[in-house]
């Protein structure tokens, strides 16, 4: 059936198996084949597939109401997701607004930005500084504040063209501070760029707290999150933390802004959210931004599926399932374990130059030489074919260029938060395979240790 003819297209041509089934962390395809899902498909699938009480909780809603639009009905699952979700994350955010995806979320957190600055007769602030390398969505409004060449360069003359600050990927800092210091010369990157555009110009500050695809869960060091917002106060700018990777507790805390005691003005979450089970996101505001734009006439922006019972059933069933089955301190464990693993292999491939993240967002990057971080060439492809060759073995794995989108190779591995021990030591089996594969391949040195 695989090589059936296909009236569907998506980025490129690639032809995949049909799927057939999933269950826990694995996906079967039809013919029998059985993958791990070692990247939660795009980071989504937090709480593992087919879970039978979500499955429940969702055929009981279906058999009520599938769509009840929300300028005609309240309903009890938007409702009680948004109670839900307001319960789970630190005070302060305490108002939602749902959206299906990660680019609506974005998107939305933007606009409510902008609509809040105007009900404070600051029309003039309407630049939103990001981060390059960064990831925030695909459509023009997101993509705008997404740092990755090739997504973005098709259609640059279509952009406004946001302003970027660098991410701070203190790795491949070859100067001699320390890590607090090089943290802090980042954020003051921030603040150099906020004073040069003219304070009362800048709306916002985006930023990914680990970062996703783009960087490949990337983390700053501890000093960066606190200066940061201390940043945005000192000149009014809402700061944004796109939560929508790792958000619902993918890092090892519900809303990855709690490793450091950061509350951001606006959050956007998806993915992990609905995990997959239905197309959700949400963002989650203060209600001192929320309540002057309702004042103000109301806020100029909606999707027609906000708020659908259905997906909202399915959401409020997911966090109930992680509450219940301590799945976020579930990922904080297991990330630990899945970390030590990933960092041992770096004995073996020399090649492995950085391993980094958070909870159940890793990754590991490879470099030509860990002394300069010199990627390696281009042209190897690495990202795209470590994929394919842990894929024939039956592991799934996610990857992306480091660099901007245009060098470097990185690799996220991150599981559904449902996963065991044995079940990490099962992967990094097939992965071990997959990489001695990759170096034979391209000629790369091995080492013993693994
Ligand atoms: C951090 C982040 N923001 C936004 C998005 C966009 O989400 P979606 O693809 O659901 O529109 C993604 C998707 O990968 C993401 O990782």
């Amino acid at each position: 059936m695989t090589n059936a003819p296909s009236y569907l297209f998506y980025q490129s041509r690639n032809p995949r198996p049909f799927l057939d089934y999933g269950e826990g962390i694995y996906l079967f395809d039809e013919t029998g084949k059985r993958y791990i899902d070692g990247s939660s498909g795009a980071m989504v699938s937090s709480i593992g597939h087919s879970n039978p009480r979500v499955l429940a909780r969702m055929k009981a809603q279906m058999d009520k109401a599938t769509f009840g639009y929300r300028l005609h009905f309240r309903t009890h699952p938007s409702e009680d997701l948004a109670a839900k979700t307001v319960a789970m994350t630190p005070e302060g955010l305490d108002r939602v607004f749902f959206v299906s995806g990660g680019s609506e979320a974005v998107e939305s957190a933007v606009k409510l930005a902008r609509q809040y600055a105007l009900t404070q007769g600051q029309g003039t602030r309407h630049r939103v500084i990001s981060r390059f390398p960064s990831y925030h969505g695909c459509t023009f409004g997101a993509l705008d504040l997404t740092g990755y060449d090739p997504l973005r360069d098709p259609f640059a003359p279509m952009l406004e063209g946001m302003p970027k600050v660098p991410a701070p990927a203190t790795y491949l800092d070859r100067d001699t501070l320390s890590e607090e210091a090089r943290g802090l010369k980042y954020a003051e990157m921030l603040r150099d760029r906020i004073v040069e555009l003219g304070p009362d110009t800048v709306l916002a500050f985006l930023m990914e707290p680990v970062g996703g695809a783009s960087t490949g869960a990337l983390v700053a060091p501890d000093s960066y999150y606190g200066r940061v917002r201390e940043i945005c106060d000192e000149f009014g700018v809402i700061l944004i933390y796109d939560e929508v990777m790792t958000g619902a507790g993918r890092t090892g805390k519900f809303l990855a802004a709690e490793h450091w005691g950061i509350t951001p003005d606006i959050v956007a979450m998806s993915k992990g959210f609905g995990a997959g089970y239905a197309p959700l996101g949400a963002i989650i505001a203060r209600s001192t931004l929320v309540e002057p734009v309702l004042d103000a006439g109301g806020f100029a922006h909606g999707f027609t599926y906000a708020g659908n019972p259905l997906a909202c059933s399915a959401g409020l069933a997911v966090l109930e399932e992680m509450e219940q089955q301590g799945l976020v301190e579930n990922a904080a464990r297991m990330g630990r374990v899945l970390m030590g693993e990933l960092r041992a292999l770096m004995d073996r491939y020399p090649f492995i130059g950085d391993v980094r993240g958070k909870g159940l967002l890793t990754a590991f990057e490879f470099v030509a030489d860990r002394q300069t971080m010199e990627p390696l060439p281009p042209r190897l492809d690495a990202h795209a074919r470590l994929v394919e060759l842990a894929y024939e073995r039956g592991l799934i794995i996610y990857s992306r260029r480091t660099r901007g989108g245009t060098a470097g190779d990185h690799f996220l591995i991150a599981p559904p938060l449902i996963i065991t021990a044995p079940q990490i030591a099962e992967m990094m089996a097939i992965l071990r395979e997959a990489l001695d594969a990759f170096a034979a391949e391209v000629g790369l040195p091995v080492g013993e240790a693994a």
